[in-house]
């Protein structure tokens, strides 16, 4: 094989997407790419830094300077930025939304799209990338996309407990009304909106166990290995 199997796994926020990925990624030995946390780096760093999130040279300037590294730990993918563990830092409601509004930039968008291919590509057996856009822009060819959604109300409650779990307790229908904002955004910006690709498998997992959707996305893998 010339390069790695790369599997996009694509999707709104709250669908699962990143335990599915961290899980079979443990199973079958493959890198974990969460584009998800590399848009969030650049937010936390410009927050951090004062630039505004619609400043094209100053985030243009910081986008020179960034650097994203991940390392996957037994219990969770750790996330570094500038050699800084901010693996929870990056997860506040603040960088949240810091974080959709600079994806919807071209100039962020084109800077990290080297970055995200290279980190899948250096892979040894194979990438599993999480994100909005990696099944339609990213990796178009890439050799397993699929499209994860469920019900909004399953997807904000999720987030709630996730928020709850990192002491950042907030009303659910607060959770729902964010989550419906941010859906908007990613899905209306001008450049690589949040779709599924023409040629992914969707997979609703609102009353799917995690086992399940897992599952169903390594007997995907299986079959291309096989052929
Ligand atoms: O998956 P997430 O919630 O960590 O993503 C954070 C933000 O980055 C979210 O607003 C969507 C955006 N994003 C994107 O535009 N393209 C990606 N490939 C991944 C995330």
């Amino acid at each position: 094989m010339s390069r790695p199997l790369i599997v996009a796994i694509d999707g709104p926020a709250g669908a699962g997407k990143s335990s599915v990925s961290k899980v079979l990624s443990l199973r079958l030995g493959f890198t974990l790419v969460d584009t998800g946390a590399i848009y969030r780096c650049v937010a936390l760093k410009a927050v951090r830094g004062g630039v505004a999130l619609d400043d094209v040279p100053g985030l243009q300037a910081l986008l020179d300077q960034v650097k994203v590294t991940f390392r996957m730990d037994v219990d969770k993918n750790h996330v570094f930025l500038d050699g800084e563990d901010v693996s929870d830092d990056i997860r506040t409601s603040e960088v949240s939304a810091a974080a959709s509004k600079v994806s919807a930039q071209p100039v962020v968008r084109s800077a990290l799209l080297g970055l995200q291919r290279r980190l899948a590509l250096a892979a040894e057996k194979g990438a599993i990338l999480e994100g909005r856009d990696i099944g339609t822009v990213v990796f178009p060819d890439a050799d397993i996309k699929v499209f994860l959604f469920a019900d909004p109300s399953i997807r904000a409650r999720r987030r709630y407990e996730e928020l709850f779990q990192h002491q950042q307790e907030k009303p659910v229908d607060q959770v729902l009304a964010d989550q419906n904002k941010r859906d908007k955004e990613d899905s209306e910006r001008a450049v690589a909106p949040l779709k599924a690709a023409d040629d992914a498998v969707k997979i609703d997992s609102t009353e799917l166990p995690l086992s399940e959707v897992v599952g169903r996305i390594e007997a995907l893998v299986s079959a291309k290995r096989v052929i």
